[in-house]
């Protein structure tokens, strides 16, 4: 089958979270197993090629109508781990993808919705032409409705989408859609864009839900969560009516990529059989961030990105406790929002000096998996999370999870003390309420047991890397929910 997957992130040339590690990872195992991949994105100027072949031309133009204009676009060319990758690029106009960094630029919707519109003129050509189209998160949401509304010439090609981040849902002006040629007085209905809070504004995402074939979010509890709490984000009780093409997938991680007996950017390998080792990664991470070598402190690690989703007050409260518990405190965290990397640059300052805290605010790829392979606890107190992958990563390092009982991280992760499941699948300390009094309770637990029954610890940390958390499983769920929509197109056309 050929597949192609349309997203805003594809590790490791576009990557600013986990979607860009599931892009990769999903892309990988379908071209190992055998189908035909082609990743589509658009060709920003921070695209990263470290030890890649450089893009080619494929002597393909594009004309993409936008906004009373024709811009003509490039498609470039590489080959990805055996997959292909296609890059979108504008020969001239608004410099879309020329701003030095993937997302948060004012026009964000602008950039994406042109995408969009370029990539209906790519999968339209001989060239292309995919069995199935899989678009992701709010910037390809306008995707399934730009194919519907062109059905008679492209719309048999059967969409799946997937549901990243419903906090971030592409609301944008109705004047955008008619910038690619659509109608938003016949769009902007309840059943279809129009915003539930503010009709009058398109909603991307809810767009694309209504036009696809298929729509999965990244756990099962995240799906339940989606149709049946505030989570839903506005879209809860609409989400009900698509019972019938909407599930749940958990993520898997690229164990080629994530695997700390081969990592290249890690000093020391170890695995289950070698778990000793890792305390050369531990001294090195110390000796890497400046801080003491103390025997008696488990270090507790961030690495994330911040924002609300992720709770960066419970984060803020976390490194606090931590340390007055005894441990010391790693993070690795970038923030969009400008409030909030005042808030951890004032959090840095009022603790810096310090020989038990380092806060690095940025992104660091390979200082990333120095963290997990020398940490010893990572915390994760996100108030929601769909999947959540630092958890799957931190634990085939060996890295003790303590997060909130949500999403994936709820379907991930076994109560070391409280969970129903035998003792040799426990992997890690949950947490309910998202307050600091219960985060407490279960980074305490975590401690205590790190200090006062170390071969106890050592059996979660093994239980962690035993786990089987590849693509093998979901690559196979993808495909059947390929089939899916495929047969949900025929049925439909
Ligand atoms: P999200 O996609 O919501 O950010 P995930 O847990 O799914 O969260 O994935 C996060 C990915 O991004 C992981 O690969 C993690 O290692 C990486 N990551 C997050 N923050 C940083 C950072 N500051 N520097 C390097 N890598 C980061
Ligand atoms: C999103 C979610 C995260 C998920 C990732 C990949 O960014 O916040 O929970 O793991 O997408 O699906």
């Amino acid at each position: 089958m050929h597949i192609a997957m349309v997203s805003a992130e594809c590790a490791p040339i576009a990557k600013a979270g986990g979607l860009g590690d599931f892009v990769q990872g999903l892309a990988r195992e379908l071209t190992r197993i055998g189908e035909r991949v082609e990743v589509i994105l658009p060709a920003y100027d921070v695209l990263r090629f470290d030890g890649l072949d450089r893009p080619r031309p494929l002597g393909i133009e594009l004309q993409v109508p936008f906004a009373g204009e024709v811009i003509q676009c490039r498609v470039l060319g590489l080959s990805l781990d055996g997959y292909e990758c296609r890059l979108i690029a504008p020969r001239s106009g608004h410099g879309f993808f020329e701003r030095g960094r993937i997302y948060g630029e004012p026009d964000d919707a602008e950039r994406f919705v042109f995408f969009s519109r370029a990539l209906v003129e790519y999968v339209s050509r001989p060239e292309s032409r995919p069995d199935v189209l899989h678009c992701n998160d709010w910037q390809t949401g306008l995707v399934p409705v730009l194919l519907a509304e062109r059905r008679a010439t492209l719309g048999r090609i059967p969409v799946c989408y997937s549901l990243h981040n419903v906090g971030y849902q592409g609301w944008v002006e109705a004047g955008l859609l008619a910038a690619v040629g659509l109608d938003p007085a016949r769009l902007l209905t309840p059943e279809r864009l129009a915003d539930p809070s503010d009709p009058r504004r398109a909603n991307l995402m809810k767009g694309g839900i209504a036009a696809a074939d298929a729509v999965n979010t990244v756990s099962p509890r995240h799906a339940w969560e989606l149709r049946h709490t505030e989570q839903g984000m506005g879209l809860q009780s609409w989400l009900q009516r698509y019972d019938y093409k909407f599930g749940g997938i958990l993520n898997g991680i690229d164990d080629a990529v994530w695997n700390p007996l081969t990592d290249p950017l890690i000093p020391a390998h170890f695995g289950p059989e070698t778990l000793p080792h890792k305390a050369i990664d531990r001294h090195a991470l110390r000796g890497h961030l400046g801080l003491e070598d103390a025997a008696d402190r488990p270090i507790v690690a961030i690495v994330s990105r911040l924002d609300r989703q992720k709770g960066v007050e419970l984060i803020a409260h976390g490194i606090h406790s931590a340390l007055s518990a005894g441990a010391q405190v790693v993070l690795l965290g970038h923030a969009i929002e400008p409030a909030i990397a005042e808030r951890f640059e004032r959090l840095k300052s009022a603790l810096d000096p310090n020989p038990h805290a380092h806060l690095e605010l940025g992104y660091d790829e390979s200082l990333s998996h120095l963290i997990y392979a020398g940490a010893d606890m990572i915390l994760i107190p996100s108030l929601y999370e769909p999947c959540g992958l630092t958890q799957l990563i931190a634990m085939r390092y060996g890295t003790v999870p303590i997060a909130r009982r949500v999403g994936g991280l709820a379907d991930t992760l076994q109560d070391a003390n409280y969970s129903a499941a035998p003792f040799e699948q426990r992997n890690g300390y949950l947490f309910d309420e998202p307050t600091g009094e219960a985060l407490n309770s279960a980074l305490d637990r975590a401690i205590a047991l790190w200090r006062d029954h170390p071969s106890y610890f050592s059996q979660l940390r093994l239980n962690g890397m035993r786990g089987d958390y590849s693509w093998r499983r979901p690559a196979r769920e993808y495909l059947a929910l390929y089939a899916y929509a495929r047969e949900a197109r025929v049925r439909r056309d």
